[in-house]
């Protein structure tokens, strides 16, 4: 027999991933610049940015996923970014809950009463880190469920007091990772969960004890070079075995293909002119607690 098969054997597909929230970009634009890549006399097209976000709820879809979609803010111009929006999950018994974002920067605190709102509308309790909007900054951009614990980044945006808020309040183990790469300011723009196993990792946005202690906890790493994320290739999205991504190194798509999994790229680059790309601007709603994140009494954070 010599049909295409992948050379290794598949492992286990993410258990999330499958539902998502996403803005609208009724507003998208530059108003001030936060990251690296925000730049006032860089202006997106209106036209091209909604044809490309389209594009992508599209694929998304076309994977497997479904797509819920809150419309954009005309005053909060990054509100397209709806992974920020909050930390979304499942209690064991199917109820939501979410732990809002509180911004690092002013410019887009406006966001959050949009989300408390919708995420409510949805059925959610929400909730803040520490006392209700004076807590520790928590960007939801940095964190991920990964076999079994809570990985989030902390440093540009998230402040390292919200893992102990986290790792409390919602009785899991929290992983921290400090952060100190300037253009990778959200840990979504360097680690990439791919399967249970699999994670895209670029070692260069952590400093020397959190690249290694994440190198570490990934079983099979893609191990990307800073010139590879800075194509936001690692900012992707994945649906069962398919990776919706705004960029693919060769390299990278050689990589994914082998595990069995299938690269589909959209061209986003409009909306990449705020600093973000597919993971940022989904937020998955079915993270589910007791499943993908373990209970742990009392909660636990991990630092290097
Ligand atoms: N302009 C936005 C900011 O700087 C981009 C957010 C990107 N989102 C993400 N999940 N990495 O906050």
């Amino acid at each position: 027999m010599s049909t295409a098969r992948p050379s290794r054997p598949l492992d286990r597909s993410l258990e999330w991933g499958r539902h998502y929230l996403a803005v609208s970009p009724d507003h998208f634009r530059i108003d001030y610049a936060i990251n690296p890549f925000m730049r006032l006399d860089d202006q997106p097209d209106p036209v091209r940015t909604r044809a490309q976000w389209d594009a992508m709820v599209g694929a998304i879809e076309a994977a497997g996923a479904r797509v819920e979609v809150l419309p954009q803010l005309a005053e909060t111009p990054d509100m397209v970014y709806a992974m920020n929006l909050g930390l979304a999950m499942q209690r064991p018994d199917g109820s939501p809950h979410v732990v809002l974002s509180h911004m690092r920067y002013a410019e887009r605190r406006g966001e959050t009463p949009a989300a408390q709102a919708w995420f409510a509308a949805y059925g959610a309790t929400t909730q803040r880190v520490g006392a209700e909007g004076v807590g520790a900054h928590l960007e939801a951009g940095d964190a991920f469920a990964w076999r079994g614990e809570l990985v989030v980044g902390f440093g540009p945006r998230t402040e390292e007091l919200a893992l102990k808020h986290l790792a409390t309040e919602l009785q899991v183990a929290v992983r921290g990772l400090r952060i100190v790469h300037p253009g990778m300011y959200h840990l979504d723009l360097a680690f990439c969960p791919l399967t249970e196993t699999a994670a895209m990792v670029c070692p260069d946005a952590l400093d020397d004890a959190s690249a290694e202690a994440l190198l570490a906890l990934v079983p099979d790493p893609l191990v990307l070079s800073e010139a590879e994320t800075m194509t936001f290739c690692a900012n992707s999205v994945v649906v069962g075995r398919t990776v919706v991504m705004p960029a693919c190194p060769d390299r990278v798509r050689h990589w994914l293909e082998r595990r069995g999994l299938e690269v589909v790229v959209v061209d986003v680059t409009e909306l990449q002119k705020g600093g973000g790309a597919v993971r940022c601007l989904t937020n998955p709603l079915d993270v589910r607690l007791g499943r993908d994140l373990v209970e742990v009494p009392g909660g636990r954070v991990l630092l290097p």
